[in-house]
């Protein structure tokens, strides 16, 4: 199974559009997944206690990392960098066995022309010092609002083709990682 994170908890994050073309990949590849949607975090994980003592309203999304064979983390560009809220997610989740050996792929987006390479190749530090594996084909979404049309669905084919093309790639990453490990 494929947990793809959607990366903010924004209301009417275009993100949460970009992970829905994201899921549509998977799909058309006959792949299982799960969506983690940071939007849907309980709020009980936002007290200061939560560090010491996970809410049980929590253990579905830890669970659904630890059982994913991999992760998409699709991320917005904040302030040159990934939503605070996405590192919180990471520092909540179970150390070290989240991401130890755990393939990981990104896609990132933005309003502006940069499309989340910095918040990306931050996030690839953090995932790099947990020892992840860290697929190479990333995609980058710049100017998003052009992108999407009024259901939110991407009007670029180009865009659409990286995503497949990131999508079949990763499978088989995760396909080659498991055989390494199996
Ligand atoms: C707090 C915040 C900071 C942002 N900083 C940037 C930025 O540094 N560069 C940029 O291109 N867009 C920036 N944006 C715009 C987002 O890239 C834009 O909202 C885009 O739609 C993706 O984020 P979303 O999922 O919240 O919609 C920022 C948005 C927010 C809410």
């Amino acid at each position: 199974m494929i947990a793809i994170v959607s990366g903010t908890n924004r209301p009417e994050s275009r993100t949460r559009m970009i992970v829905g073309e994201v899921i549509e990949r998977y799909r058309s590849l006959s792949a299982s997944y799960q969506l983690l949607d940071l939007a849907e975090l309980p709020a009980e994980i936002f007290s200061p206690t939560a560090y010491q003592d996970k809410p049980d309203v929590f253990t579905p999304f830890a669970s659904t990392v630890l059982e994913s064979d991999g992760l998409v983390v699709v991320t917005p560009e904040y302030n040159g960098s990934f939503p605070g809220v996405l590192k919180y997610f990471i520092d909540m989740l179970k150390f070290p066995e989240s991401f130890e050996n755990r393939p990981v792929c990104f896609v990132g987006l933005s309003a502006g022309s940069w499309g989340a390479l910095r918040a990306v190749e931050q996030l690839q530090q953090i995932f790099g010092y947990r020892n992840a594996y860290l697929y190479p084909g990333r995609v980058f979404i710049p100017e998003v609002y052009r992108r999407l049309d009024d259901e939110g669905r991407l009007n670029d084919p180009d865009l659409v083709q990286r995503l497949e093309r990131q999508a079949d790639g990763f499978l088989k990453f995760v396909g080659q990682i498991k055989s390494l490990s199996g």
